[in-house]
């Protein structure tokens, strides 16, 4: 289970739902990481916690962001950092799109067709392109394998097009898929990308930059089934080195590397607070009856990826005591709304009542930036976030909370 004392502190302070970040726990999990891959540079990638106190802790430490639209490089310079730490990672822009990046400074662009680099060198010019290659997303909760990236055979057009038009051929990229639980995904893609750099100085072209896209995992997740998910970070870490090493003895010239997590960097520190709307009970013919647990939070307002995953839930009034399975759902008059696997019951207080409290760990990734503007009514949760405290640097008590 996966939550610090400070996080614990605010959860406990929290009379009404929302979600808290503990900043000083992201920004140890940006040192880990920066410990476990000397040298990259981190670009966060925005869409999974876009809160200004989030960027900002990041931006402080050193990261730059992975951006896919005009409004995210907007949001990502107001925390200071220089264009040159703004990564455009969508390989899908519109013209009007590239015009604005461009016009907002932004030169990095993360591209998988040649009609994308020909937009791009007529509405972004001196553009450095990085080509996404595709993945099979094996091995991933969200594959992401569909919608983005090229083979090799047009990674090389793509970035042959790119020279041929002006702009730079900068790099190379990849996403393993997120949530990504296996370290062959990052072997089989590195050592695709060194196929590619190899390919690719045979024609003359020679990068200086891999990246090396998100799909870290997160920690304190659970499968559908509700079994503990247990990644293999180690293991991924060593694999991306060894993949980093080989990558450079392809490249004829000096190769750099960035990265860009999202998940990885905030979701074990951030959690939900909500509280039980309802534990009911209900038959639906054939002798069959059931526990269903209605939290004040599912898919619409926060919890968007429960139908993937399960979290681990804490109910804070009721630490022991007698227990039932039930399904866990959220509060939206929605049949999509509930964790998606009715034979894993979760085991919940069976004295839960409407209003106690409930926490809902490890749901600090995507949860502020996939909520419905009030579906059902359902407002967005506010956000929150803890800057020091027991678990801080100082040692000292908790500073007060911010909330937005
Ligand atoms: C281009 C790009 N980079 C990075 C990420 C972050 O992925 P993750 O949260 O799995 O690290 C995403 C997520 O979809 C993405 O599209």
């Amino acid at each position: 289970m996966y939550v610090s004392t400070r996080l614990r502190a605010a959860l406990e302070a929290a009379t009404e739902d929302r979600i808290v970040y503990d900043l000083p726990g992201i920004e140890e999990q940006y040192d880990t990481l920066r410990r476990e891959l000397p040298g990259v540079d981190v670009r966060f990638a925005m869409k999974a916690c876009p809160l200004d106190e989030v960027l900002t802790t990041l931006a402080r430490r050193g990261a730059g962001f992975d951006a896919a639209s005009p409004h995210e490089i907007t949001q990502a310079l107001a925390t200071g950092v220089p264009p040159g730490r703004i990564h455009y990672g969508n390989t899908i822009k519109s013209d009007r799109n590239i015009a604005e990046a461009h016009r907002l400074g932004v030169r990095d662009y993360a591209t998988d067709s040649v009609e994308d680099v020909l937009a791009l060198a007529a509405l972004a010019p001196g553009a450095r392109v990085f080509c996404r290659l595709a993945t099979d997303g094996e091995g991933a909760l969200w594959g992401l394998s569909h919608k983005f990236g090229c083979s090799p055979g047009d990674a090389l057009r793509v970035l042959e097009t790119a020279r041929d038009t002006g702009l730079t051929p900068a790099g190379l990229s990849v996403h393993v898929g997120s949530q990504q639980m296996t370290a062959e995904a990052w072997r089989a893609a590195l050592e695709r990308m060194a196929d590619v750099v190899a390919a690719l100085a045979r024609r003359g072209i020679h990068l200086d930059h891999v990246n090396l896209g998100g799909g870290l995992p997160a920690l304190g997740y659970r499968d559908r089934y509700g079994r503990p998910l247990e990644p293999p970070l180690d293991k991924i870490f060593a694999v991306i080195r060894e993949g980093m090493r080989r990558l450079r003895s392809a490249s004829p010239t000096p190769l750099d590397f960035v990265i860009e997590p999202g998940r990885y960097l905030v979701a074990d520190h951030g959690a939900v607070r909500a509280h039980v709307s309802r534990l009911s009970a209900r038959g639906r013919g054939a002798g069959e009856r059931r526990h269903w647990l209605y939290l004040s939070c599912g898919k619409f307002n926060g919890l968007y990826e429960m139908d993937a995953l399960q979290y681990a839930l804490v109910f804070p009034t009721h630490p022991d005591g007698d227990r039932v399975p039930a399904v866990v759902a959220g509060p939206t008059c929605d049949s999509d709304d509930a964790y998606s696997h009715e034979l894993s019951p979760v085991r919940v207080p069976r004295a839960a009542a409407s209003g106690d409290p409930v926490w809902v760990l490890s749901s600090g990734a995507y949860a502020t930036s996939y909520t419905t503007q009030g579906f059902n009514g359902f407002s967005p949760l506010p956000c929150t976030w803890v800057r020091g405290g027991p678990d801080g640097p100082t040692g000292s008590g908790p500073e007060p909370e911010g909330v937005r």
